[in-house]
């Protein structure tokens, strides 16, 4: 595994990190802790997770939101330390009008509630999931600052966040002295590339981390699924898992899994390690997020992960998938 420096933190982060959204949603504990004994053991040491995951993203069941931390919690025990461990809020934890978003009322219950199901009484990287337009930045960033303050988060980041949003956020912290967002967590794959024009570009220049989530598009370039087919059975998009399902109709997905197939082969890779080592070969990337429901998916995907597409094959494949992409 190899190390990146997380903007300009100066902590280091493995190219590859592990996402824990399947954690209690689609596995249970048990099938987790495989996956995550896995991650460790490849030398993955960014693990991230958020408030709100669990079955009730998918049954609207506020009972079953948090199941992944603390599954999470369970399983870290005494290697909490050995990891750098990323948390979000923001999304809807339960039915109250305060339950969700980014004033300081709900940041501190809402970490509260995430450093209980952890079992820890830290977390490294605390992002807010998205931008939340019903709350001056201001209220968020104090918040924030004052619970690095407080020692009980260390750094902050954001999630979802247009380049704009995060200049703006940048020019409050600036201004009155609060730590900024050093890390920014967007979706990133072969079939999602909006980030390239502005968010890219920005985190460059102004030294934040990009930490990219969904880089095997949710399975789809795996190559699991066919156009009319039924899914596999273990499968998310067979578990219902719905934004993997917009995903599958509304962007070229399965167009683009078409045209990486053979340069898949011609490298001797599967396709999940071509959709993986495309990312890590794309300029800005600090680590990208993986996720997997079995220890052997991630044996798989990260197998080449040291390994990367040359300036030549990269150009190759814009040019392959411009009209797709258009
Ligand atoms: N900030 C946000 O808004 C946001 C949103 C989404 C995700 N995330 C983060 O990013 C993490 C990763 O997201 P993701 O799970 O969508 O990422 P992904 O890596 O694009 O997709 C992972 C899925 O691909 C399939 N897969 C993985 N390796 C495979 C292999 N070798 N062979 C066949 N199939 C394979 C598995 O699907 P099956 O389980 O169906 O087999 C697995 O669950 C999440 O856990 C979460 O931490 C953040």
């Amino acid at each position: 595994m190899k190390y990146r420096t997380l903007g300009r933190t100066g902590i280091k982060v493995s190219e590859v990190s592990l996402g824990t959204m399947s954690f209690g949603r689609w596995i249970d504990e048990q099938a987790s802790a495989g996956v995550l004994d896995q991650a460790l053991e490849l030398g993955i040491n960014l693990v991230d997770t958020a408030d709100v995951y669990g079955r009730g993203m998918d049954n609207g069941d506020h009972a079953q939101l948090g199941e992944s931390e603390a599954i999470l919690g369970n399983l870290l025990r005494e290697r909490r330390h050995q990891i750098i461990l990323a948390t979000k809020l923001h999304n809807p934890m339960g039915p109250g009008v305060n339950d969700q978003g980014q004033s300081r009322y709900h940041i501190y219950r809402a970490l509260e509630n995430s450093l209980k199901r952890l079992k820890t009484d830290y977390i490294d990287l605390y992002q807010v999931h998205r931008f939340d337009p019903h709350t001056p930045l201001e209220e968020t960033l104090y918040a924030l600052d004052d619970l690095v303050k407080q020692g009980k988060i260390r750094y902050v980041g954001c999630s979802n966040y247009a380049a704009w949003q995060l200049a703006k956020a940048h020019g409050i912290s600036a201004l009155h002295h609060l730590r900024r967002f050093e890390s920014v967590q967007p979706e990133y794959s072969l079939i999602t590339r909006g980030i390239e024009e502005e968010l890219i570009p920005f985190a460059q220049s102004e030294q934040v981390g990009v930490i990219v989530y969904s880089p095997l598009g949710r399975g789809i370039l795996s190559g699991k699924y066919a156009a009319g087919a039924t899914p596999p059975s273990d499968s998310r998009l067979a578990a219902g898992e719905q934004r993997l399902k917009l995903l599958l109709e509304q962007r070229q997905s399965l167009a683009i899994v078409d045209v990486i197939r053979p340069l898949a082969l011609e490298r001797g890779w599967s396709l999940p390690q071509f959709a993986l080592n495309w990312v890590l070969s794309r300029p800005g990337i600090t680590s990208a997020i993986v996720g997997a429901s079995k220890p052997e998916q991630l044996r798989e995907t990260l197998q080449y992960a040291q390994e990367r597409l040359s300036n030549e094959e990269l150009a190759e494949i814009d040019r392959l998938t411009a009209a797709i992409r258009a």
